[in-house]
């Protein structure tokens, strides 16, 4: 109901504070809070994000929204609480020594958690289960403190990861969101929608981040998203290049030196196929037909194919024959 899914709000929303509290007041946090200054975070964009520490404890969070008034069902149904398999009907934290990523809806309600261990181990991110109140594929992290500037500069920065968010916020990029990993579900394409003009990818520089901006640049299209591809240098992510190679490249290689994904993606593909020879070009020219079929409008259509008429000296009737069989063969 209306009222329990509000209740189940007010208890993340205590729950984010109190972390927090740990995290900077507290000497149980002070690792965290190192942890965190080794990343390069600065003590306002901590607050900012409201980040927190959840203690190596059992029960921390638990008793204190206990005596807040929430019930243990409550905070098991919306998973800050978890059962024990081992002890059937105990109930513990679900969060404990790791730093945690306070997740919100579009109108900045608290409403699940993502937790990173500090040490090496798995897993590396804990996030919140999907609740009556968290569905991970209708909700794009920080969208809430995002939503004006993406509609002031009109492109939307779609990421990875928390850190690669937050990272961008403190390179001076603050329309930066994720989908919290590489999938992008068609919900959180129409988000971005109705809030960008156009959405510019930051995956990571690595295989998971190709896969991801090759398979997204579709979703966005089948939403109407105008989409952009800002390339990783091989083995970084967009935290990591901010690190490594400070804001105003960060800055270069998401705005002068992304390109379209259709470019993109006729590049990418290229890698596939071997186009010294007849068979390759010939493959790989389906490939990009088969591409090509699956983008929406038809100018970009027309705009690619007349690239590839002329490098590789293929009839545009071809082509187009090509085209209209990968579109029949796709349906
Ligand atoms: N993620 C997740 N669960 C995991 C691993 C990753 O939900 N087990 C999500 C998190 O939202 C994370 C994002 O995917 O922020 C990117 O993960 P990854 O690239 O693996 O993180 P790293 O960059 O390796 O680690 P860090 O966040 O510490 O920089
Ligand atoms: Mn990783
Ligand atoms: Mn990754
Ligand atoms: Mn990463
Ligand atoms: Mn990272």
């Amino acid at each position: 109901t209306y009222r329990r899914r509000k209740r189940m709000m007010e208890a993340h929303d205590l729950a984010s504070k109190f972390y927090n509290y740990i995290l900077m007041n507290t000497e149980v946090g002070v690792q965290a809070l190192h942890y965190l200054e080794r990343r390069g975070l600065r003590k306002s964009t901590i607050e900012e994000f409201q980040l927190g520490y959840a203690p190596d404890s059992w029960d921390t969070l638990g008793r204190f929204l206990h005596k807040r008034g929430f019930d243990a069902a409550l905070l098991l149904e919306c998973g800050l609480l978890t059962e024990s398999g081992q002890y059937p009907g105990k109930v513990f934290d679900r969060f404990r020594d790791r730093i945690l990523f306070p997740v919100h809806d579009g109108q900045g309600n608290c409403i699940a958690f993502g937790g990173r261990i500090m040490a090496k181990g798995e897993p590396k991110y804990l996030n919140s289960p999907e609740t009556a109140l968290f569905h991970k594929g209708r909700i794009l992290y920080n969208l809430h403190r995002a939503r004006q500037a993406i509609r002031k500069s009109g492109a939307a920065l779609l990421c990875e990861g928390y850190l690669d968010v937050i990272s961008a916020y403190q390179a001076g990029v603050p329309y930066a969101v994720a989908a919290l990993g590489t999938a992008l579900t068609p919900d959180q394409a129409s988000i971005l929608k109705r809030n960008a003009q156009y959405v510019v990818m930051a995956y990571d520089g690595d295989q998971a981040g190709v896969n991801a901006a090759k398979k997204n640049a579709i979703v966005l299209d089948q939403a109407g998203v105008e989409a952009k591809v800002a390339v990783m240098p091989q083995g970084l992510d967009p935290d990591d290049v901010v690190k490594t190679y400070g804001s105003e490249y960060f800055q270069s290689l998401i705005t002068r030196e992304a390109i379209s994904s259709a470019d993109y993606m006729l590049q990418i593909m290229r890698k596939d196929y071997a186009l010294s020879t007849n068979e390759g070009k010939s493959k790989y020219l389906q490939a990009a037909m088969a591409y090509l079929a699956s983008v929406t409008n038809p100018i970009e259509q027309e705009i690619h194919l007349r690239n590839l008429e002329s490098e590789f000296k293929v009839s545009m009737d071809v082509l187009k024959t090509e085209l209209q069989a990968q579109a029949m063969s796709a349906r």
